[in-house]
């Protein structure tokens, strides 16, 4: 059985689409939710969903080893959805193409440091972009420039508000981030 541990930081609807769609699969299942804020919606989500949810601090992961061990013993792979902290490097080079993000907006454009969550949606409607999307990619280094794994494309009207596009974006997110993530791990097996 193939162990995915899912960060998250926020609402977690992403999350909660991802134990969903693996919670009676053969091969995948997700074992457990990290979350770097003690009041994020994630919480609740995990509670009704019978998911182990467990909170960690910025120092957890980045000067002391905690999350790094618990990763080498209860993770086959990471996925991230809407987690908005960066991967320390002895994380990603723990796991080489085993991180897997999403990110919603079609990168390289509206990617790097303060391009998440809303933030994306405002910048895309500021710009007058006539479509956005989502990209689920593999986790280096460097902020959003991991090698690209999947992308999927909306329209975006000119009274589309952010807040449309969000929710069209989400709805991207919901299809394909489970079915991705499934294939990359399948396909790791050969
Ligand atoms: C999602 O749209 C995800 O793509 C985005 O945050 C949202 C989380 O929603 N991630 C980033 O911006 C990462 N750079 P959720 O908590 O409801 O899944």
């Amino acid at each position: 059985m193939t162990r995915i541990i899912v960060f998250a930081s926020g609402s977690g609807s992403n999350a909660e689409n991802i134990i969903t769609y693996f919670k009676n699969h053969e091969k995948i299942r997700v074992a457990k939710v990290l979350c770097n804020r003690k009041d994020a919606k994630v919480f609740e989500r995990c509670k009704r969903l019978n998911t182990p949810c467990e909170f960690f601090t910025k120092v957890d992961f980045t000067d002391n080893d905690r999350i790094l061990s618990l990763l080498k013993l209860e993770a086959d792979f990471i996925v991230l959805a809407g987690f908005l902290l960066k991967i320390p490097e002895k994380v990603v080079k723990a796991f080489p193409s085993k991180i897997i993000n999403i990110h919603p907006a079609l990168l390289p454009k509206y990617g790097g440091k303060g391009m998440y969550g809303m933030h994306v949606h405002y910048a895309v409607k500021k710009n007058n972009e006539t479509e956005s999307g989502i990209t689920i990619h593999f986790v280096n280094e460097n902020y959003d420039e991991g090698a690209i794994i999947f992308q999927a494309k909306t329209s975006i009207i000119p009274e589309d508000s952010p807040e449309d596009i969000a929710n069209k974006i989400h709805q991207l997110e919901y299809e394909h981030f489970p079915k991705v993530i499934e294939n990359t791990i399948l396909s790791s097996y050969v």
